[in-house]
Formats: structure tokens, C-alpha cells, sequence
């Protein structure tokens, strides 16, 4: 039997954050970022919006990027004493995410975060409050997901926290809140969102009620996302459906290798200064996990697929595929996303250098290569890397060198 999840209700267009109004209860907490949303006039709008529905209103704010076990632990303590019937999250994947941990804290108090991170197996919610859900990022989905991804940072982990119990009730994808994005965040968060699609497209789970999501959103981000990168506002609002979109089919088809990578080396690294973010990681990662994984039959198939698709040409499978690693390296080159981490600097941007040097890379690999092993993507990829395998996939994800086993 399989399982097929999203939020009861999905408000989305232009001006769509009006349907806060709809909202019934008696307290909303509304959970949000470092000051995105306040800054353009969201976050006044949305308690504006809860008020009308007759809500006290209350706050979370100050979630940082990549959260902390620290902070989801505040937060629930802040809604032990505020009572919430509605957890309104709003702000990019970091805020909403924080926020779902803080809702399983403050639905069960005597939770560990050990006891958050077993795979679908969270008890029950809604015994004390609903979800709302609405993205200012195009690209993590978490509007519309079982995920929540959390950083231990004494380790220097994120942890995926995985169970439809934490599928929002609501979502509300406004592309108004989209459009204040700057250039860096479009490209990242884009990316991540074309990650979505390609590894529920060829996972394990995959199914046709994912295919079509999933193919319909890397269409969609193929044509959208280098222009809404240049300032397109059309193309802007329609990427923040195809995220959504892309968010619906990996929620239930889940995700592969190239995100247990990110996962693993995002914070990895933190010590000296910087992260690699999620979407570059997975922008960096993904042409080489392709060249992995389309050593399995069926795999390689399902890229060419892809690539038939998006137009791309080519007689064989692997002309395909091989045209489809190629298109996505050019959209990374298009967006100013380096090819691999040797090159990527702690701006992000490519660089001669990159902020993680070559000698502390090779001493970290076997850890990071064990620790992307056990993460809970890795069992819905392709194929299943051994330690020397995950190894070879990270250097040449380092070096950017040809995968050829
Ligand atoms: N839950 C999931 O299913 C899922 C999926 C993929 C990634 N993630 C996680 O989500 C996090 C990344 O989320 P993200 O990429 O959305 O970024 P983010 O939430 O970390 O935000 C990044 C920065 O952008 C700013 N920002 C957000 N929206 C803005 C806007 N509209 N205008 C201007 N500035 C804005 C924020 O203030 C912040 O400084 C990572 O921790 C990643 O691991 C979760
Ligand atoms: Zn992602």
C-alpha cells in the first residue's frame, strides 16, 4: 500500500494571503525568519488578516537560516505559554520548518529531538493546534511536505524530521511574497526545486501519481527559473507554483542521494565560516549523482525521460542523459552557481579557491560518506552507494571530475 499526502487546502495566486481570514480559532502564533517578512509589510498584513478572523495574535521571530535544535526548543516553550490553535508559519524553508519541530515539541512536551527524528514515527497532532504554511521562498516546498530539516550544530548535521503528521493543513502560496527575493535566493532555492522534481522523478517510490508532478514542475522550472533569476516577475510567480508543484511529488515519492549529500556537507564545513547552502549543494551534487545513478537500468531510463521532455535531444539513453547533465550544468553557469565545492567560495559564488580547503575535505570525507549513507534519503535512491562509493561521489563532487562507476 502507498500513501499519497498534501494539506487539506492550498490557496494560491496573487494576493492569496488573504485567505488567513478563513482561519477559525482562538490564538495564531505566527512563526517567522530574521525580518524578510517584516520588512515588506507581511508580517503586519498577515496578523492584520488573523485579527479580522477574530485570532490573538502572538509571535515567534528571529528564526535563523538552517534552525537549531536550540531554537525549535524556545519556540515550543513559547507556545506552551501563548496556548496557539493555529502555528502560522511564514517566511522561506528555514522558519516553516523550525516551526513544524516546535509544533511536535508543543504538542507532545516530553519529546526529545532524538525521538523527532525517527522516521514516520511521530505520534499524533492537531490535538492541540493546525499548521498554516506560507512559503517567501521558491523552493524548499515545505508548505506542502512531511519534512522538516533541523541542525544539530554540536554535531554538524541536519537532520530530516520525516511524517505526514507534519504535512501543513494549510498552504498559501502568495507569489507577492516571492518577488522581494534577491538574486542569490532565487537561483539557490530554484535549484533546490529542480533537485524536487529529478530525484522523486527516478526514486524508488516514484508513482504516477507523482510522475506527473514531477514532470510538470521540471518543465515549468526549465523555462521559469533563469528568467525570474533576471528580474521576470511572471516567471518569478509561476516558479513559486512549480516549487509547490515539484514539493507535492517529492512529499510522497520522497528524494534520493543527491539531497542525503547536501544534508551531510551543508553544515559540515560551518567551522570555517560558512555553509554550503542547500540548493547551490544540490545544484553542485546533481549532475554527478545522474552520472551514478544512471548505471542502473531503470534510472537512466527515467533521466532520458526527463530529457525528452525538456527537449533536449539525442538518439540513446545515454546521449540523453548525458545532454541532461549538460543543460543542468549550463543552469547552474546561468545562475552563477559553481560546478563543485573545491570552487565554491563562502559567498557562494564560483571561485579560483573555496572557503573548504582540500586537506580538511579529505580528512572529513569518511564521516561525511558515512553519515550521507545513513541519511533518510539515501534509501529511496537508485542505487545504494557503499562507503568507497559515497567516497568517489563526493570527491568528484569536490573536484568536479567525471563519475565512471
Ligand atoms: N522541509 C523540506 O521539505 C525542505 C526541503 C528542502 C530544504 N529544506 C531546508 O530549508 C532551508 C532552506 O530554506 P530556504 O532556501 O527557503 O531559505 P531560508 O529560509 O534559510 O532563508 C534564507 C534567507 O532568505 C531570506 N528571505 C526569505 N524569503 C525572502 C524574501 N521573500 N525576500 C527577501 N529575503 C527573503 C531569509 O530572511 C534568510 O535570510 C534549509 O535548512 C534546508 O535544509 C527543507
Ligand atoms: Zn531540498
Amino acid at each position: 500500500m502507498a500513501r499519497f499526502t498534501l494539506p487539506r487546502d492550498l490557496y494560491h495566486g496573487k494576493g492569496s494571503l488573504e485567505a488567513l481570514k478563513t482561519l477559525e480559532g482562538k490564538r495564531a502564533m505566527i512563526c517567522v525568519g530574521g525580518g524578510s517578512m517584516k520588512k515588506f509589510g507581511f508580517l503586519d498584513r498577515a496578523a492584520a488578516y488573523l485579527k479580522e478572523a477574530g485570532m490573538e495574535v502572538a509571535f515567534v521571530e528571529g528564526i535563523e537560516p538552517d534552525p537549531s535544535v536550540e531554537t525549535v526548543m524556545k519556540g515550543a516553550e513559547a507556545m506552551q505559554q501563548f496556548q496557539p490553535d493555529w502555528i502560522v508559519a511564514m517566511g522561506g524553508g528555514s522558519p516553516i520548518d523550525a516551526a513544524k519541530a516546535m509544533w511536535i515539541k508543543y504538542e507532545y512536551p516530553e519529546t526529545t529531538f532524538e525521538d523527532m527524528c525517527k522516521v514516520f514515527g511521530l505520534p499524533k497532532l492537531r490535538r492541540k493546534a493546525k499548521f498554516c504554511a506560507i512559503p517567501s521562498t521558491s523552493g524548499t516546498a515545505t508548505e506542502v511536505t512531511a519534512f522538516s530539516i533541523i541542525t544539530d550544530y554540536t554535531k554538524g548535521i541536519k537532520y530530516p524530521i520525516a511524517d505526514f503528521e507534519i504535512t501543513p493543513d494549510v498552504a498559501i502560496v502568495d507569489p507577492d511574497l516571492a518577488e522581494t527575493m534577491p538574486k542569490k535566493l532565487v537561483a539557490h532555492t530554484g535549484m533546490d526545486a529542480m533537485t524536487h522534481s529529478v530525484e522523486a522523478y527516478v526514486s524508488t517510490a516514484n508513482c504516477d501519481y507523482t510522475d506527473p508532478l514531477a514532470m510538470h514542475s521540471i518543465c515549468m522550472i526549465q523555462r521559469d527559473l533563469v528568467n525570474s533569476y533576471n528580474g521576470d516577475m511572471d516567471a518569478r510567480a509561476s516558479m513559486h507554483n512549480a516549487q509547490c508543484l515539484a514539493g507535492m511529488a517529492f512529499t510522497n515519492a520522497l528524494l534520493g542521494i543527491v539531497h542525503s549529500m547536501a544534508h551531510k556537507t551543508g553544515a559540515a564545513f560551518a567551522d570555517l565560516g560558512a555553509h554550503i547552502i542547500h540548493g547551490a549543494a544540490n545544484a553542485m551534487y546533481l549532475p554527478k549523482v545522474i552520472a551514478y545513478n544512471a548505471k542502473n537500468e531503470t534510472a537512466a531510463k527515467r533521466y532520458a525521460e526527463i530529457a525528452d521532455r525538456m527537449g533536449l535531444g539525442g538518439c540513446t539513453v545515454e546521449e540523453k542523459v548525458a545532454n541532461l547533465i549538460a543543460a543542468l550544468r549550463k543552469m547552474s553557469d546561468e545562475l552563477n552557481i559553481p560546478h563543485c565545492i573545491r570552487a565554491y567560495g563562502a559567498d557562494s559564488y564560483p571561485c579560483e579557491q573555496g572557503f573548504v580547503p582540500e586537506d580538511v575535505f579529505l580528512a572529513r570525507l569518511p564521516e561525511i560518506a558515512k553519515n550521507a549513507i545513513a541519511d533518510a534519503c539515501t534509501g529511496s535512491n537508485p542505487r545504494q552507494p557503499n562507503q568507497e562509493e559515497m567516497e568517489k561521489l563526493l570527491k568528484c563532487c569536490y573536484y568536479d571530475t567525471e563519475v565512471d562507476f
